[in-house]
């Protein structure tokens, strides 16, 4: 058993060692595993490590704001980059789930190499863990997932080295020690989010106008979630908007609109899952919020496949 405060200070020290008075890049992603990498450095080294979030567009409501804070509560040196209009314009008119997260893998190592140069660092800071790096040597069954996260290639392409600090532990370590640095409860709390983010949740095409039938469904779910102190008992759950349109009628109005999955699961490490047994009331009531509130949506599904044979994310 442990000592957090220890861990802590060896790596912290460790880090010291490493980079001695040398500048250190990162991306940041508003996830735990980058945040707590950051911290120990930012610890370590202070302004000598320069954090860059590429703000692709394709985060959900008020989402940039809110790991913005973040990061400012932990006095993180950060810059956004806003990158929105180049990564929609490179997904415009693609469908295929893969060839989108491609895209949206490529253009995000474009544009943090672009800010990488100009910061002329000397290490590559990464969140990666334990079993992101099990997963990565190949392991029959495991399915690289973390694309986005993954900048291969690119400390070569730069001349630089790779900095590691989490990469012999596990997600719940790197909590405990986000914890024990102050990182805050909600951030600590939030549900796994793919890097491509909502490009994979709008189905099919993208734009910006279902990109916002997405964002206002999505956070209708999740603020409900939270308000029924639903949030914490599921593992993930997200809207996803679905390219079909269907016949409903309001008032006495005939409406051919868009349809709103709901999608919210039960899992350990997101390699199964199971479908989370919300309740009825809820479920009702969420149903009715997203379609008096969410202009352009008609109809409400709950998602109750379970992984095997489906998957989490539906493309
Ligand atoms: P699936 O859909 O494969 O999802 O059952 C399992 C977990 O992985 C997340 N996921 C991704 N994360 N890039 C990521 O960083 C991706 O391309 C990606 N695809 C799925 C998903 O949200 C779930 O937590």
């Amino acid at each position: 058993n442990w000592e957090v405060g220890d861990l802590v200070e060896e790596k912290v020290s460790e880090i010291k060692s490493t980079v001695k008075d040398g500048k250190v890049i990162c991306a940041l992603s508003g996830g735990v595993d980058s945040t707590v990498a950051a911290t120990l450095t930012y610890k370590a080294i202070g302004n000598n490590l320069k954090c860059i979030f590429v703000d692709h567009g394709l985060l959900r409501k008020g989402e940039v704001q809110e790991v913005e804070g973040y990061f400012r509560s932990l006095s993180l040196p950060f810059k956004t980059v806003d990158a929105k209009e180049l990564f929609l314009s490179r997904l415009r008119g693609v469908e295929d789930p893969e060839e989108k997260r491609r895209i949206v893998g490529y253009t995000f190592i474009e544009v943090f190499e672009e800010e990488a140069k100009k910061v002329g660092a000397d290490f590559l800071l990464q969140g990666t863990l334990y079993p992101d790096v099990v997963e990565s040597a190949g392991l029959p069954g495991a399915k690289v997932i973390k694309t986005h996260h993954n900048v291969g290639g690119l400390p070569e392409r730069l001349g630089i080295k790779l900095l590691e600090p989490l990469r012999e532990l596990f997600k719940d370590e790197v909590r405990q020690i986000g914890r024990s640095l102050g990182l805050p409860e909600e951030m600590l709390k939030r549900h796994p989010f793919p890097g491509p983010g909502l490009a994979i949740r709008v189905l099919g095409q993208v734009n910006e106008e279902d990109l916002d039938i997405l964002r206002e469904a999505d956070y209708i779910f999740i603020e409900e979630l939270k308000r029924w102190g639903l949030y914490d008992k599921v593992w993930q759950a997200f809207a996803v908007l679905l390219p079909v349109k269907t016949v409903g009628v309001m008032g006495d109005v005939r409406t051919y609109e868009r349809v709103v999955a709901l999608r919210a699961v039960d899992s350990v490490d997101g390699m199964t899952a199971d479908w989370a047994r919300l309740p009825y009331e809820f479920l009702d009531h969420v149903m009715r919020r997203i379609i008096n509130e969410v202009k352009g949506v008609n109809r409400v599904v709950y998602d109750v496949s379970s992984k095997p044979p489906a998957t989490i994310e539906w493309e």
